[in-house]
C-alpha cells in the first residue's frame, strides 16, 4: 500500500536504561521514529538488540527513562491509568509468546466480550454480541461455537495467535504492534497467521509496526524498515532501499545470515 503523508506516531530521542552501575543496560538508545498513517513498518534485529523494549514504550507498558512519544501529533500523556486506557483503544498488540498473552483465569469468550465492551458495547443486545464474537472468529478460521467454554490454554499455539487476531479485529485499534507474532508457532501456521495479519490490515486500514528478526519476512511485509542494533537504529528507509542496497555492514550481515534471501524475491520488478 502506497504511504500516506499523515504521521500517525512519533518517536523523538527514546531511551531505556535498565538496572544501575555494572547492571546498567542501554536498551534503546535515543531512538526516532516517525510512523504514518497505514504504512507497515518493520523493526529488524537479533535477539537483545532492544526490539521488544521499544515495542513496549510505544504500547505505554513501561516507562521510557528520556525522549518523547507523539501520538497523532500530540504529545502522548498516559500518566493516569484513565488515560492509558483511552490510549489503548488506538494502539494495541499481539506478542511473541501467545501464551503469555492471556489471563488464564478468563474463558475464550470473556476475552473477546472484553473487546466488544472496550469499544463501547456494553450495553449492547447479547445477541449482537455473539454475533460480533462469532464474526471475528470466523475471520481468523475459528468456530465460536466450540471456543465459547475453553480457556486459552486448552488451544494450540497457532489457534492462540488467530484468537490474538480475532481480538485485534474485535478493537479496531489505528495501530498494531506485532512483536515476532509468528516466531512461536510451528512453521505451517505461520504463513496463516502472517496471511490474516495483512488481511486484518487492509479491512480496518490499521498502522503496523511488525517486529521481528528475520529481514526476510520484514522485505514481504513492510513499507519501511528500521534495523536496530543495540538499542539504535543504524539504518532505515523503504524496505526496497535498505534490503536490497543495505549500506550498513549490520544490515549487510543480517542479509548475509538469509543465504537463501535473493533467490527466492522475485528482483525481476526492482
Ligand atoms: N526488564 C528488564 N530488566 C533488565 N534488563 C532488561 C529488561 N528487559 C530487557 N532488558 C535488556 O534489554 C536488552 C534488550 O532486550 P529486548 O528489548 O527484549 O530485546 P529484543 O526484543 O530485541 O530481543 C537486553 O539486553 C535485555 O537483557
Ligand atoms: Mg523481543
Amino acid at each position: 500500500m502506497a504511504k500516506r503523508d499523515q504521521i500517525c506516531l512519533e518517536a523523538r530521542g527514546l531511551t531505556k536504561v535498565f538496572g544501575f552501575g555494572r547492571n546498567r543496560t542501554v536498551a534503546v538508545d535515543h531512538v526516532d521514529l516517525t510512523l504514518y498513517e497505514g504504512e507497515v513498518v518493520s523493526i529488524v534485529g537479533e535477539s537483545g538488540s532492544g526490539k521488544t523494549t521499544l515495542a513496549k514504550i510505544l504500547l505505554g507498558l513501561i516507562n521510557e527513562t528520556e525522549g518523547e512519544v507523539y501520538f497523532q501529533g500530540k504529545k502522548r500523556d498516559i500518566r493516569s491509568y484513565r488515560r492509558k486506557q483511552e490510549y489503548w483503544k488506538n494502539i494495541q498488540a499481539i506478542f511473541q509468546d501467545p501464551f503469555s498473552s492471556y489471563n488464564i483465569f478468563n474463558k475464550i469468550d470473556t476475552v473477546l466480550l472484553d473487546c466488544i465492551h472496550m469499544r463501547g458495547g456494553r450495553g449492547l443486545p447479547h445477541a449482537q454480541k455473539v454475533e460480533m464474537m462469532a464474526e471475528a472468529c470466523r475471520f481468523v478460521n475459528l468456530k465460536f461455537e466450540e471456543l465459547t467454554n475453553k480457556y486459552p490454554f486448552e488451544l494450540s499455539g497457532g489457534q492462540m495467535q488467530r484468537l490474538m487476531i480475532a481480538r485485534i479485529f474485535l478493537l479496531k485499534p489505528k495501530i498494531l504492534v506485532a512483536d515476532e507474532p509468528t516466531s512461536m508457532i510451528d512453521a505451517c501456521s505461520r504463513a496463516t497467521i502472517l496471511d490474516m495479519l495483512m488481511q486484518l490490515r487492509n479491512e480496518i486500514g490499521m498502522t503496523v509496526i511488525f517486529i521481528t528478526h528475520d529481514i526476510g519476512l520484514a522485505y514481504y511485509v513492510s513499507d519501511t524498515v528500521y534495523i536496530m542494533e543495540r538499542g539504535r537504529f543504524v539504518e532505515s528507509g523503504s524496505a526496497d532501499k535498505v534490503i536490497l542496497t543495505p549500506s550498513h555492514p549490520y544490515t549487510k550481515r543480517l542479509i548475509s545470515d538469509v543465504p537463501k534471501i535473493y533467490e527466492e524475491w522475485d528482483l525481476s520488478t526492482v
